[in-house]
């Protein structure tokens, strides 16, 4: 199978906002929808960690970060899933590192197969999960899931990330799991993000 190359995408917020139910309603995130306008801040990719392997259910044959000057880091990965996935829980978490890395404004988990047949009306979902639809038709795309190989090369992109957030490090943890609770996939990235002016660290935000 092809490489799929899954651009222009927060791919995190994609899946945040998608899977996430009514969760996102009250989660204070922006996105900007205006993709040309300046950021007060860089974000950048350190790392791409796929976590918890072997899994029982999936394997992992690959999963890397190609890391990229002047571009952002693209994590290159294979998930083979053998098996019909009718059922598929995601959690997603996002930390903030003060000494150790603490649960930060996102902490989410929804069934997803439920959420992309049915579509509750969150219009920020709504909004990334047409992106979603674009760019990621593969992972967006209506249960059944699995009985294939998702090869997946993916970036994260600034233009769908909040307009502001803190200064800082940050690690956004995306897991799936089968109906057992055994886990498909586990991935997390490291991302830091510098001021660039206005925007402070998280004791000033
Ligand atoms: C986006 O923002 C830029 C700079 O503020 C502006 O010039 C441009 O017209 C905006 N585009 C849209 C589609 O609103
Ligand atoms: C991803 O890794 C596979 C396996 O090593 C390789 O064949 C492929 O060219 C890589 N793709 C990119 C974009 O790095
Ligand atoms: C799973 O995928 C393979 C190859 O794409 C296909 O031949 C097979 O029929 C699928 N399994 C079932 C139960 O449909």
């Amino acid at each position: 199978m092809k490489d799929r190359h899954i651009v222009g995408l927060g791919m995190i917020l994609a899946t945040i906002l998608s899977y996430s139910g009514q969760c996102v309603a009250n989660a204070e995130v922006s996105v900007a929808r205006n993709t040309t306008s300046i950021k007060p801040y860089s974000l950048k990719i350190t790392k791409y960690l796929c976590v918890g392997m072997p899994y029982k259910r999936t394997s992992v044959p690959y999963c890397k970060t190609v890391l990229r000057r002047n571009h952002p880091a693209v994590l290159n990965v294979s998930v083979v899933a053998p098996e019909f996935l009718n059922w598929i829980w995601v959690k997603v978490k996002l930390f903030y590192k003060f000494s150790s890395y603490q649960p930060f404004l996102i902490d989410m988990e929804q069934e997803a197969c439920e959420y992309v047949k049915n579509r509750p009306i969150i219009p920020l979902a709504d909004y990334v999960y047409e992106i979603m639809q674009k760019t990621a038709p593969e992972l967006a795309h209506p249960c059944p899931h699995g009985n294939k190989t998702y090869n997946i090369v993916w970036w994260l992109e600034e233009s769908y990330t909040p307009k502001s957030i803190p200064a800082g490090d940050y690690r956004l943890d995306i897991q799936f799991f089968a109906h057992d609770k055994v886990t498909l996939f586990a991935l997390e990235t490291y991302i830091t993000v510098r001021r660039a002016g206005v925007i402070a660290s998280m004791i000033e935000w």
